[in-house]
């Protein structure tokens, strides 16, 4: 039985503050959570939405070291654009916090302290690299080395992207130190343990006794994590960036990013409420609920639990609808590989359409399993659903009515059977939304919402109001007023939704409120009401537009393709005597000139320093043989003489093969030097 319960407390996960965020945050995490908080603001309930950047970490400190700035430069540049882009976005945060804040440091640095000084942790001392040049410990991500399991040279110490295995720094091959680029040697060093294996049985209990409603995505990693069998987790690092350890003697030692971060839900709690703060996170008639991407299952469902149990005087989340994963044309969303819609990039080519990415990125929301985001998907579905559905119902009604009826609410008169079939379709919509949003299924709930658009406009195409003006005024006047009740609706069905375009429809139809308990009812707009003149809510997008951003991604692509490249492996040992076969020398070009009917060939007259040679090369396409004469370059000059499309060549000029950018370079000298000189 669902629980009932005094208020809401609704927390977003904490976005790195490394990077801007892209249309995977948005449909995983901050659109739903919004949905659900505006809808609950809407029904009048308490409730506040609380987000924030996780500005700790080790790979903020990797980009500040790779741009020569400090961490803090990096949190402050991202933080202020992340924050910009959800407020573009109607993200309606009660709080847009940080965790480099004050508060949120002492509030985190409290919380470790308590565990501490209540022996909730265990201390362990362990073996980690540590950087002898640099002085320091080094975080798994500062190590390189050959992975274990593919070989691959540049694996980092927590993870080989090559073959994607997890590893421990002590996994690799030949360890290396990012930072000083020395070998680490091993080191003791003592860290903070939050022993989970103590909290097995009770998360056991709670979670998959408990909480058999959350969504089976969630319920399901949590019970493969419980099975496996928890371990102790470090919550402290030997970095300089984060949470100092609040204990005598851990100077040099930070809290884990992923200790401080939820954390930050507390912070950002406090620093919204001062003196209320606790009634959200302490008080059991708060239902909590964590939004987050597949990724922080574990940490919101275990550890994060594990850490206010342990603490004792927090409730735990009531449910964490966690998201999988949204895709881009097929491949992973990436940021390192730019494989991503920027939010802040969206807006400045798709200006004020802020609610056509929010829409599409609800109606297909990977809420149970990882979904794709398409352009052609993008276009389609607002040319064929915002526009030609609710759009051109709703400036249809409003038109109508200013045509017909001077842009007042017209008057109802009875009601025919068609009629009274259409408005009893709208009578159980607010339930059915309700239960819905809900049960987190949000995008079953804005497609109940755009059913009631599509109810609406078939009403109109059947009625056909614009051809009975001529004969029944009276029956126009009833059908635009149905007409106008639906536009109502629509009105308060979509604000949670598409909050811009709700307002903007309210606004042209002059309500004032956007009273959620009214819908599904027909009687919103009283009769004799004036209404604004229309605006349009959706514009068509073109194709133009769409292959634009299709162009952009396939550029990323291609460049892509051309960095992950790799030279070709080399070739088999030879002798020394071998080598010494081959005599090499330089030569300046005298004369170059393309071979008749061989577009890949040039014929090149060679000053050798011996009276001179003729020898043909497959360089055509990479070189104007104009630009060639008066060059030196490399040749093998005792290679036997072939003939060649009928020429005697006597030799072969030799080319790098640039396999990055596809192209042949010849090879030359740094500096002139006499026509015939040995290459040894
Ligand atoms: O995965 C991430 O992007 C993390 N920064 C999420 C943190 S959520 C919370 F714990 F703050
Ligand atoms: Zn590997």
């Amino acid at each position: 039985m669902e629980k009932n319960f005094k208020r809401t407390l609704v927390t977003t996960a904490l976005p790195y503050a490394n990077g801007p965020v892209h249309i995977g945050h948005l449909a995983g995490v901050y659109v739903p959570a919004d949905i659900y908080t505006r809808y609950l603001r809407l029904k009048g309930e308490d409730v506040i939405l609380i987000g924030g950047s996780d500005e700790h970490g080790v790979p903020i400190t990797i980009k500040a070291r790779n741009e020569g700035v400090t961490p803090q430069d990096i949190v402050d540049r991202y933080h202020g654009i992340i924050k910009k882009s959800f407020e573009e976005f109607g993200i309606s945060f009660d709080i847009y916090s940080r965790t480099t804040s004050e508060i949120h440091h002492k509030t985190a640095s409290e919380f470790f302290r308590k565990l501490y000084d209540e022996g909730k942790f265990i201390e362990k001392t362990s073996a980690q690299y540590y950087d002898e040049e640099a002085g320091q410990f080094l975080a798994d991500r500062y190590i390189t080395g050959t992975c274990p399991h593919c070989k691959n040279e540049n694996a980092y110490g927590d993870q080989c992207e090559a073959c994607g295995t997890s590893l421990n720094a002590t996994d690799l091959i030949n360890p290396k130190s990012t930072i000083s680029g020395s070998v680490p040697v091993l080191k003791d060093t003592k860290h903070w343990y939050l022993p989970l294996d103590q909290h097995e049985a009770f998360l056991r209990e709670w979670i998959l006794e408990g909480h058999k409603e959350w969504k089976t995505n969630v319920y399901g990693q949590c019970k493969s994590w419980l099975d496996m069998g928890l371990q102790p987790r470090a919550v402290s690092r030997d970095i300089d960036w984060g949470v100092p350890v609040p204990v005598e003697g851990a100077e040099g030692k930070v809290l884990y990013v992923w200790f401080d971060a939820p954390i930050g839900y507390i912070s950002n709690t406090k620093e919204l409420m001062p003196d209320k703060w606790e009634l959200y996170w302490k008080d059991k008639e708060t239902k909590l609920v964590h939004f987050i991407g597949k990724d922080n299952i574990v940490f919101h469902c275990i550890v994060f639990p594990a850490m206010l149990k342990a603490e004792g005087s927090f409730i735990l989340p009531e449910n964490v609808p966690a998201n999988e994963f949204l895709n881009l044309e097929g491949d992973k969303i990436s940021t390192s590989r730019n494989w991503a819609v920027w939010l802040h990039e969206y807006l400045v080519d798709f200006p004020g359409k802020q609610d056509v990415l929010r829409y599409v990125l609800t109606a297909n929301a990977p809420e149970t399993k990882d979904n794709d985001f398409t352009w052609r998907d993008f276009q389609a579905r607002n040319n064929n659903e915002l526009v030609a559905i609710l759009g051109n119902f709703i400036n249809r009604s409003i038109v109508l009515t200013h045509k017909y009826f001077e842009g007042k609410v017209p008057v109802a008169g009875e009601f025919t059977e068609y009629d009274n079939a259409t408005i009893a379709e709208f009578a159980s919509v607010k339930e059915e939304i309700e239960k819905l949003l809900q049960n987190y299924r949000f995008r079953d709930a804005l497609k109940e919402a755009m059913n009631l658009a599509r109810i609406g406009n078939k009403y109109l195409a059947d009625t056909e109001p614009w051809k009975l003006a001529k004969t029944d005024m009276a029956r126009v006047s009833t059908i635009l007023n149905i007409a106008l009740q639906i536009s109502a609706n629509l009105a308060i069905a979509f604000e949670p939704f598409l909050p811009f375009s709700a307002a903007k429809l309210r606004k042209m139809l002059n309500m004032t409120e956007c009273d959620w308990s009214r819908l599904g009812e027909m009687n919103i707009l009283a009769e004799g009401a004036a209404i604004n003149a229309p605006e349009l809510l959706f514009e068509k997008i073109e194709d133009a537009a769409i292959e634009a951003q299709i162009q952009r991604l396939q550029e990323t692509k291609a460049a892509n393709e051309q960095k992950a490249k790799k030279a070709n492996p080399i070739a088999e040992n030879i002798d020394f005597e071998d080598f010494l076969k081959l005599d090499i020398r330089v030569g300046t070009v005298l004369e170059c000139t393309k071979v008749p009917k061989a577009d890949k060939l040039l014929m090149f007259k060679i000053d050798d320093g011996l009276g001179g040679r003729t020898i043909v090369s497959g360089i055509a396409k990479h070189y104007a043989p104009e630009d060639l004469v008066g060059k030196q370059v490399c040749f093998i000059a005792n290679l036997a003489p072939r003939k060649i499309k009928g020429i005697e060549s006597q030799g072969m000029i030799l080319s790098a093969e640039d396999f990055v950018n596809n192209r042949l370079v010849v090879t030359t000298t740094n500096s002139e030097v006499s026509p015939g000189s040995e290459v040894k």
